[in-house]
């Protein structure tokens, strides 16, 4: 079918260098209204290549046509004047400012200078209708929204700009279900209306719904190129990995050795209700629901990072429930938090990845008050290599990594730090398909050492994989619980809805 489209884009002996060389000799082509995959493992380019395609990046050599002409953008702007415009990997919504000026950032409408607030209403109203977020308010301060929201927002700002070329660099990562269908009710329109788009993402799933074609980018190399309806997922996963193909984890089972976490009666309101629970030692207990219904407020709360009205924390077996006023505490008291937003509550960018790996252990490493480097180091590259951490050394600064390393840097300083009980909010968020089997190993490792794990995670499939029982939560509450002998997808999505549907006030 796309034989006949025309040429829009085409790449050729793209190369680039950071520290190593990072594209080379790369060649692409794309086609007006064909949806184009870029896959590849964590660091292979991706972004890269799409950052380049922007202005945000430039390249070495290489060329660029764009509809025929040499294309060359300097910078952001110009590379959206000709109608090449991207969703960025990282979240890149500004929290001061209102949802319909994120929106809307780069054409607000104006008059005389001054902001036309009612059409810049209107405007944003509309945006955020085409992605289902009708009740968003444009007004809201964008600091109020969820990571997943964030995400939203974004998307509809870019998919509100006239584009002839889309690029979205993983755009699912942080979404449920329901939005991604409607993103890809959007993605059909465009592709509809002739918008050519290169889509980014780890999830494999996605790529087989809604890619003409799938270029497969190994080491900043082009492996190959394929029209979607005749390749498999093996052969991709392959030409991917290459020979480093890690094995699919075995699930071991879970013995109970007796409680790890006891959550009661935990309310932080407006997002979480009324919640109680047990985590077993030894046990990986999944949290499903949609976004937005409270389950990263849940270990948010739990971890002492936003105030609860009432409801206890108790480690063990212990009677007294712990005091929890910061995270801090939490620390001190044996449980970590793997944050979803790396950005906002994770790491430190311009910071080596030696000193955003052991952040939170300092104190094993220093002796009388100086921090002994060699300790650090050692810890610090053992950890990257459990994890199979893609960089130059330890000493590079953690900007410099690519997305899904970054996450692994996150999840790296609480594997050093080895608290008793661990609390992940989408670990594998952005991490490609090889190295999701890396960090499941390691979450299977961590239950069989008698530690107490909880995981939030969208990817309903993964959380089946990867749990020993499945807690819902929909509009705050606990809305059911799962046991392998009785969960299926179907079930445990009508129980996400169930707050919602038998109270519809309730706003998302
Ligand atoms: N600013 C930078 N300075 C130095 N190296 C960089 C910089 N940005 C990226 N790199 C390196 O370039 C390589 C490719 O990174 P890129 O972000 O393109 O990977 P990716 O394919 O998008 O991976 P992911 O799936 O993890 O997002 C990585 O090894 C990364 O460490
Ligand atoms: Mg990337």
């Amino acid at each position: 079918m796309s034989e006949a489209l025309p040429s829009v884009l085409s790449v050729t002996g793209l190369n680039k260098a950071y520290n190593v060389p990072v594209l080379k000799r790369f060649d692409f082509e794309l086609r007006k209204g064909e949806v184009h995959a870029v896959v590849g493992s964590n660091g292979a380019g991706k972004s890269t290549f799409a950052k380049i395609l922007t202005g945000i990046t430039s390249r070495d050599s290489g060329e660029i046509l764009f509809r025929g002409s040499p294309f060359n953008p300097s910078n952001k702007q110009e590379a959206s004047a000709t109608g090449i415009n991207m969703v960025l990997q990282e979240l890149n919504v500004i929290p001061t400012l209102s949802v319909g000026e994120n929106l809307f950032l780069h054409a607000l409408p104006h008059r005389k200078g001054i902001i036309a607030r009612k059409q810049l209403f209107r405007q944003s109203k509309q945006a955020l209708s085409r992605l289902g977020l009708d009740e968003l308010d444009p007004d809201q301060p964008a600091s109020t929204l969820g990571v997943g929201q964030q995400q939203l927002v974004e998307i509809a700002g870019t998919l509100a700009q006239n584009s002839a070329i889309l690029i979205l660099d993983e755009p699912t990562a942080a979404l449920t279900g329901p939005e991604i269908e409607r993103l890809f009710e959007n993605i059909q329109r465009l592709r509809e209306e002739g918008v050519a788009m290169i889509y980014i993402s780890h999830r494999m799933d996605e790529i087989f719904r809604i890619a003409d074609r799938v270029t497969v980018l190994r080491d900043g190399r082009r492996i190959d190129t394929h029209d979607t309806q005749s390749v498999t997922l093996d052969q991709l996963v392959h030409e991917m990995a290459g020979d480093e193909l890690a094995e699919r984890h075995p699930h071991l089972g879970v013995q109970p050795r007796g409680a790890g976490l006891t959550v009661k009666n935990l309310t932080a309101k407006p997002a979480v209700q009324n919640v109680s629970f047990t985590a077993q030692k030894g046990e990986i207990l999944g949290i499903a629901g949609l976004i937005g219904s409270g389950r990263t407020e849940t270990l948010r709360a739990i971890f002492g990072a936003d105030p609860k009205q009432s409801g206890n924390i108790f480690m063990g077996e212990e009677k007294a429930p712990l005091t929890l006023s910061c995270p801090t505490d939490a620390v001190n008291a044996g449980i970590g938090l793997i944050p979803e937003d790396r950005k906002q509550d994770g790491l430190l960018l311009s910071k080596s990845v030696s000193v955003n790996t052991s952040l939170s252990t300092l104190e094993r490493f220093s002796k009388s008050g100086l921090i002994s480097p060699r300790e650090e180091i050692d810890a610090t590259v053992a950890t990257a290599d459990r994890l199979e951490l893609k960089r130059d050394s330890v000493e590079q600064p953690v900007d410099e990594l690519s997305g899904g390393n970054q996450q692994k840097v996150v999840i790296g300083r609480w594997l050093l730090h080895d608290s008793p009980v661990l609390l992940f909010d989408e670990p594998t968020r952005g991490i490609d398909v090889a190295a999701k089997e890396t960090i499941y190993k390691v979450l299977d490792q961590l239950a069989t050492e008698g530690k107490t794990l909880v995981v939030v995670s969208s990817d309903l499939l993964e959380l089946m994989s990867i749990s020993h029982r499945i807690l819902v939560i929909s509009a705050g509450k606990v809305a059911g619980e799962f046991t392998p002998d009785s969960w299926s997808q179907e079930a445990i999505t009508a129980a996400a809805f169930s707050e919602y549907l038998s109270n519809p006030k309730i706003a998302r």
